[in-house]
């Protein structure tokens, strides 16, 4: 597997319509597994005489879909869930018949049915022989498709199944492959940054038993970490305790557990930080001195805790923040929400403050959904709906690199 393709844990929906060339995609889904792909293939009845589900389903290691449900087990195959699932939708190969069910939404086969679902960018592949690679119907319905956002990997030249010599051959499967990457690498728009993020609560321990923390789960930071890195860029995520991995390879995790520890972690980081990305929940104090041994109830009625304040991270990097960095951070807030996202972000410098807000059902600690205010310290404000942890990531990712162009 090649983790510098940037097809590595990319979802590939792989259509198989049934023409000859059914064939190549065999060595057409080997190539996007070998590239680090996850590759869900769905074929067309027709596709199934040229090439087995079997041989498909065991160079991708997932079932091959191509009926609606399972005829034994009446299980129903989504075609919404697989559309969604795709970050990439490639046909391959696309007869004239599947082209035109394309263009037109004729949607009688699982396939065209993902197809008409999918929000992923999409690809087709066409494969037939000449006279109707020529056809004018087939020439209307690729032009349909390209104005429906579609891209066409051409048919080459050369030798057909009919023995006949003309335009028709599939593209070869490591041309296609080339394709994809192409669209992908130009979504590499971090690609050459370092990204920092600090995730997670901290833990202020009181004694080896007991620590001062939050309900922060590090779900938004890892979001946003995963994001970064999807982007292209290399990410330093610096993670106070929590149940959760990273899973993109150009993540590197600093596992902390304190605030001053989290500090320390992230002040090395952010000297070669382009962008740092403040989602730790940390904790404001810290027992005044943990004790070292076990804090015994003795019969006292009550106990007190004297605490200190901790290093604001966040603050810290503000002020140390040199030209070129763009600094972030997260304001959770139960009221007054706009004045003290805003004063926080003049207070510690920041260029960006993303605000979620108690208040708003679904946001904050816990859920796998945020909504969340962004506000830029050009005075610029932008409100979200309700989203997914992940979809809340893309909204931060993207206004940041606005903002980083605009100051550029
Ligand atoms: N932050 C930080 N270090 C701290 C406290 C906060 O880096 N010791 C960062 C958070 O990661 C977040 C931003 O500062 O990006 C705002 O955090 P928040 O807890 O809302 O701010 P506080 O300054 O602690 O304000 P409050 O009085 O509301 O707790």
């Amino acid at each position: 597997m090649s983790i510098d393709s940037p097809l590595y844990g990319k979802h590939v929906v792989l259509g198989i319509s049934g023409g000859i060339a059914a064939y190549k995609s065999a060595v057409l889904a080997r190539l996007l597994v070998k590239a680090g792909a996850e590759v869900q293939v769905i074929m067309t009845p027709s596709a199934r005489e040229f090439i087995t589900p079997l041989t498909m389903s065991t160079l991708t290691g997932k079932p091959v879909i191509s009926e609606f449900f399972t005829a034994n087990t009446g299980e129903w195959h989504s075609h919404v869930d697989l559309g969604l699932w795709a970050d990439i939708f490639l046909v391959a190969p696309a007869t004239a018949c599947t082209l035109a069910k394309m263009a037109t939404g004729v949607a009688d086969n699982m396939l065209v049915t993902s197809y008409l679902s999918t929000r992923a960018k999409v690809f087709v592949a066409p494969a037939m022989d000449f006279d109707m690679m020529a056809h004018r119907s087939t020439a209307r319905n690729l032009r349909t498709l390209e104005s429906d956002g579609v891209s066409i990997i051409e048919a080459a030249e050369g030798e057909l199944a009919s023995h006949l010599c003309g335009k028709g051959r599939m593209a070869e499967p490591a041309d296609i492959v080339s394709a994809l990457e192409k669209y992908l690498a130009s979504e590499k728009t971090l690609a050459g940054k370092h990204v920092l993020v600090t995730a997670g609560p901290t833990y202020e321990r009181i004694d080896p038993v007991r620590f001062i923390g939050n309900f922060s789960t590090g779900k938004m930071g890892y979001a946003v970490a995963e994001e970064a890195a999807a982007r292209g860029a290399r990410v330093t995520l610096v993670s106070g305790p929590v149940s959760l991995s990273a899973v993109h390879p150009s993540i590197h995790v600093v596992l902390v557990e304190s605030a001053y520890e989290m500090l320390v972690a992230a002040r090395a980081a952010f000297d070669s930080a382009d962008i740092a990305i403040m989602s730790a929940a940390v904790a404001d104090y810290a027992p005044l001195h943990a004790s070292e041994h076990k804090i015994k109830r003795e019969h006292q009625s009550e106990c007190v805790l004297s605490l200190k304040a901790n290093p604001d991270i966040a603050a810290t990097l503000g002020a140390a923040k040199h030209a070129g960095q763009f600094l972030a951070g997260f304001a959770l807030e139960t009221d007054n929400e706009h004045a003290n996202a805003v004063e926080k972000m003049e207070r510690k410098h920041l260029d960006m403050i993303v605000m979620n807000s108690l208040r708003d059902e679904g946001a904050g600690f816990g859920t796998d959904t945020n909504k969340v205010t962004i506000y830029c310290a050009g005075g610029e404000k932008r409100e979200f709906s309700l989203k997914s942890k992940a979809e809340v990531a893309a909204d931060i990712l993207n206004t940041i690199e606005e903002c980083v162009a605009r100051q550029a």
